[in-house]
């Protein structure tokens, strides 16, 4: 793997082989002779860890990643305002830059395909930590590791996918992966608003992964083996502000970009002139206690986290909630995914003739 773009890229097979690396970086991380034994194992190579939006969990379990396994970090968590982008400069040209200065790159990025951008360049490997409404596919490896660890399968399960399904990366990456494997029966729960973008569904369909969608939580619930909650991805929203209508932009580049520049404009006069009814949004859709007696024994909730308020607090000390486990998870899941991209990056680094 060049570098990791989409959950498409994994296959079940390659799953298999991370879920192993990953529980071996769990069970090192129990003695101090081991730890620090693959503290030594990158020593001296360095990862960049750049992120044009805010990250919790993805940014500091790759960072801990990479320090466990020796590596240095470099970047930050804020590349909009700190890095050269503030000044115009493309993402291209940050891409280059930091493929001269680093050997492996996180991104993380508001613009959807930004990852491909940045592979494009094929300066160093790159791995997608976020790419706007697109894809999230270190996510869903450790949505996947959570799952097989507590179900012992990744096949012939219910997965209810629910939230904001439509803006949520997590769900998406997490929708293509489960259609990988056999009998699994997908069913998404959202407002018509909300839903599933045509784009994935197409692609779960084709595998004959079946699809369900509905707006009724408690029914959803009931045989389901996995419940996935997200939440409402307001940032995401696309309700034209006054700060948004880009009248003073600079002149446009290209044809493409003026139409564009035009469409946000006519798009925010006719808004104005005929207001949309209220965007009907998810919120209804919190997990409480009642929602928990519906939901089987043997079940397990699941959410990618930052949870807002669409799972209450008091749910979380019910032994089926794992969202606390996957961040773990996710810490071991990226070690052992940094670790491949470090033996890359090393080996593409020596002299070609040797
Ligand atoms: C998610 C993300 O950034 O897409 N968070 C995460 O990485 N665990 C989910 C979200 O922000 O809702």
């Amino acid at each position: 793997m060049n570098h990791l773009l989409s959950a498409r890229q994994f296959t079940p097979e390659y799953q298999d082989h991370l879920f192993n690396q990953a529980e071996e970086m769990r069970s090192r991380l129990k003695y101090p002779d081991a730890w620090r034994l693959l503290a030594q194992k990158h020593l001296g190579m360095v990862v960049a860890s750049m992120f044009y939006e805010p990250s919790t969990r993805t940014k500091l379990s790759f960072d801990s990643a990479a320090e466990r396994l020796g590596a240095s970090v470099i970047g930050t968590e804020d590349a909009g305002t700190f890095s050269s982008a503030i000044k115009g400069e493309t993402l291209e040209d940050t891409t280059q830059t930091i493929g001269r200065i680093a050997d492996v790159m996180v991104l993380r990025h508001p613009q959807t395909g930004s990852a491909e951008i940045a592979a494009a360049q094929n300066a160093i490997p790159i791995i997608n930590g976020g790419d706007g409404k697109g894809e999230h596919p270190t996510q869903a490896a450790l949505d996947l590791h959570t799952i097989r660890k507590e179900k012992g399968r990744l096949d012939d399960l219910t997965v209810v996918i629910g939230g904001d399904l439509k803006n949520g990366r997590t769900a998406r990456s997490l929708a293509l992966r489960i259609s990988q494997y056999k009998s699994n029966k997908l069913r998404f729960v959202s407002t018509p608003d909300f839903q599933m973008g045509s784009d994935i569904k197409e692609q779960i369909l084709s595998t004959g992964t079946t699809i369900e969608e509905t707006d009724e939580m408690y029914d959803a619930f009931k045989d389901a083996d996995v419940i996935y909650w997200t939440r409402l991805q307001r940032e995401r929203l696309d309700r034209p502000k006054e700060d948004d209508i880009p009248i003073f932009a600079p002149p446009p580049r290209d044809t493409e970009e003026a139409v564009k520049i035009l469409q946000t404009k006519m798009d925010y006069v006719m808004n104005k002139l005929n207001p949309k009814p209220a965007e009907r949004q998810p919120s209804h859709f919190v997990i409480n206690q009642a929602e928990l007696q519906v939901m089987a024994e043997e079940s397990i909730l699941m959410h990618p986290l930052p949870r807002v308020d669409e799972i209450n607090k008091s749910v979380d000390r019910d032994s089926r909630a794992k969202y606390f486990d996957q961040v773990e998870n996710g810490l071991y899941v990226r070690m052992a995914l940094l670790d491949e991209f470090l033996n890359q990056a090393a080996e593409d680094r020596m002299p070609k003739e040797l």
